[in-house]
């Protein structure tokens, strides 16, 4: 049988079609709540400015609050002058630089590994790395909360993907005992989650690993990294179990002030790795007052280890002030402070109402969390002063009666806020428009 052309035509699919049919983002915008996309003008330390207007802003990952650190700008500066604004290629042909090659042996000694090697994005260091360390042979034991750039990792790999409950490594082992015993198999796990700011449980993780003695184990340390451990070396430190971690990442764009991101582990590795990822060989290297401004970041960490000091005592600060407040905030030990909202079009029009009164907050909606369970995240820094967090509380207590989400008020999942249970990420149908 001949099929016509025209009757090909006729039936074929327009891929642009989900877009035109495509209607949340533009609902929101018409609610006047569209919380996404703010333009700064510009920007102060822990406060930016919208239109003239002051903002406090505790919804970024400037943890150590370094982006306006004068040493780190002038350090950025100066590579500039030296490189020039962008390197034009990527470091495997003409875009490597000799502060990309110091950067690698700072942050081998600071996270204590052999070797390490700096991708131009966190986000193409999970894709480049898990993308070809593993393959289609092999299974990836992923935790359920795990960050879109590991998901996204995974699926380029063409490995089998099995998800463990978030955090539960009883769950875990299951699932490794079921695995077929010639598979290659990888555990990747985030060492600090980033909705929640939840930490890994490695000294479990690390026992259950033990008893499968050829599993590879690799931490996603974004926002682990400059916030724990003795000296911000990042969630394996804080723990002391650096050694068992078979491979650490890293991203310049949370604590670093900058853009990038790292893969440390065995030199053996990394230099597969530095000849097979596909996401470093074929992508422009980090510009040279990115990676300058990232061993600026370094030094002063060194130098100044009351800034993780300073960052403790202002989570205390917040901490106490929530729980005053009767806030359902999710416990933390890390900058990241999530309070329950419930209701997607309620955290949007809170975070309006924050922002109105000189408050920066981001909204956490599905299908980033279930939903029905949005989130208001909120983030410090060691910069915050004691006037901005006290702003922070002072608005936190005025509005949040008012929009009925005090614990007293709601019905919050109680594997949020204890942390008895894991709290999976599961995806729920709904659609935005429901709830506005
Ligand atoms: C846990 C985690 N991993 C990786 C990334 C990607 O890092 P980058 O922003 O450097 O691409 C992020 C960024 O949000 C993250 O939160």
């Amino acid at each position: 049988m001949t099929i016509s052309c025209s009757y090909i035509h006729a039936t074929m699919k327009d891929i642009f079609q989900k877009c035109f049919d495509y209607q949340d983002a533009k609902f929101v915008k018409a609610s006047g709540f569209y919380p996404f996309f703010k333009p700064i003008a510009h920007s102060k330390g822990s406060t930016v400015f919208y239109n003239g207007s002051p903002v406090v802003m505790i919804g970024s990952n400037n943890y150590l609050g370094l982006t306006h650190d004068p040493r780190v700008i002038q350090k950025a500066k100066e590579a500039i002058e030296i490189f020039g604004t962008g390197c034009t290629g990527s470091r495997f042909l003409n875009g490597n630089t000799v502060l990309h090659d110091h950067l690698e042996k700072k942050l081998a000694d600071f996270v204590g590994k052999e070797e390490t090697l700096v991708f131009t994005t966190g986000f193409l260091t999970n894709l480049g790395t898990i993308a070809c360390l593993v393959g289609p042979d092999d299974i990836i034991l992923s935790d359920a909360e795990n960050h879109a750039s590991i998901i996204e990792g995974c699926r380029l790999s063409k490995a089998t993907v099995i998800t463990y409950r978030h955090n539960d490594m009883q769950d875990l082992e299951k699932k490794l005992r079921e695995i077929p015993k010639e598979s290659g198999c990888f555990i990747v796990t985030d060492g600090v989650f980033s909705m929640t700011g939840d930490i890994v449980r490695l000294p479990e993780l690390v026992s259950v690993k033990k008893r499968f003695p050829k599993a590879r184990l690799f931490i996603d340390d974004a926002h682990g990294l400059g916030v724990l451990g003795p000296k911000g070396e990042g969630t394996a430190a804080h723990f002391g179990l650096a050694e068992e971690v078979d491979l650490i990442m890293g991203t310049f764009s949370k604590s670093f002030a900058s853009i990038g991101g790292f893969l440390a582990g065995q030199p053996d590795v990394i230099d597969y790795v530095r000849h097979r990822a596909r996401s470093f060989m074929f992508s422009a290297a980090m510009p040279p007052a990115s990676v300058a401004t990232v061993l600026a970041c370094l030094e002063i960490l060194k130098e100044e280890p009351q800034r993780l000091e300073q960052l403790k005592k202002n989570l205390k600060k917040i901490l106490d002030g929530f729980e005053k407040i009767g806030l359902a905030y999710i416990p933390s030990e890390t900058p990241i402070v999530s309070v329950f909202v419930g209701d997607e079009g309620k955290a949007f029009r809170f975070v309006q109402e924050l922002f109105n009164n000189g408050i920066f907050a981001t909204p956490v909606v599905y299908p980033a969390v279930p939903f029905g369970q949005a989130l208001i995240r909120t983030s410090y820094m060691a910069t915050h002063t004691e006037k901005e967090l006290e702003q922070v509380l002072r608005v936190f207590g005025k509005l949040a009666p008012q929009f009925g989400i005090l614990k007293s008020q709601l019905e919050v999942p109680t594997e949020l806020t204890h942390k008895t249970q894991s709290y999976s990420w599961h995806e729920t149908p709904g659609t935005l428009q429901k709830c506005l």
